[in-house]
């Protein structure tokens, strides 16, 4: 059963204790960072944290907060972002393409003792023994495998990534087995363009985390994010 992440990208700013409610059943909460560098449009800061945290805590409600960074030199921020109350921080292979420095960042955000992820572009795709290198040596919670181009919600999900779920499924199932006695999993989360037609598939070929914006906030949420919770 996955867990789904609810991308407040596609939430009414205007009403967002009203949307908040509305997903109060989603796991995680999704905080698209972009920064109009890194991709072509521009979202929020650190900012928003704090007004989300508010919200959480008159609702009573236990849902984590998932950053996900889509800026250049992330380094430079994930301070700000454990200060602001982030849960979860999940940066881009792409903001550095070297190895080393992802696997010090990951590190940099687990000693601050909230979970760390990796994301990937649909565009990238890395050898497996470098792969094996960056989850072996920087044990991420979180591999996170994008489904579109970031930069924008309500995008079509890229047949191409079935296949790159399924793949790297597989070496993440070998190095949790592997890391047993280390007490750690590192979950996959697929992000971007899922839609209730599609999520069965994402989940088959290897997704522990649904990241969906568009698909949540443009139905009954709690119903879809039931759904997306029963697959298999
Ligand atoms: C894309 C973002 C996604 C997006 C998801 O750059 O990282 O999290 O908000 O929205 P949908 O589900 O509409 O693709
Ligand atoms: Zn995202």
């Amino acid at each position: 059963m996955p867990k789904v992440s609810s991308s407040i990208l596609c939430a009414n700013f205007a009403i967002l204790k009203d949307e908040i409610k509305r997903i109060e059943n989603t796991d995680m909460i999704h905080i698209d960072v972009m920064d109009g560098v890194f991709v072509p449009n521009l979202t929020f800061g650190q900012k928003i944290i704090s007004p989300v945290k508010g919200i959480l805590m008159e609702l009573n409600l236990k849902i984590l907060l998932d950053v996900h960074l889509m800026i250049i030199n992330p380094h430079n921020h994930i301070k700000s972002f454990y200060e602001a109350g982030a849960d979860i921080i999940t940066f881009h292979y792409e903001a550095y393409r070297n190895i080393e420095k992802c696997i010090d960042i990951i590190k940099d955000i687990k000693n601050f003792g909230i979970k760390a992820g990796i994301a990937i572009n649909p565009e990238t795709y890395l050898p497996e023994y470098e792969i094996v290198r960056l989850l072996r040596e920087g044990n991420p919670d979180i591999l996170l495998i994008m489904g579109v181009h970031p930069g924008f919600s309500g995008q079509k999900f890229i047949p191409n990534v079935f296949d790159k779920i399924k793949k790297t499924r597989k070496i993440v199932d070998r190095i949790n087995r592997s890391n047993l006695r280390k007490n750690s999993d590192i979950k996959i989360a697929v992000d971007g363009g899922i839609k209730m037609n599609n999520a069965a598939e994402i989940v088959k070929n290897g997704a522990d985390i649904l990241t969906a914006g568009s698909e949540v906030f443009e139905c009954n949420s709690c119903k879809i994010i039931e759904e997306f919770k029963k697959l298999k």
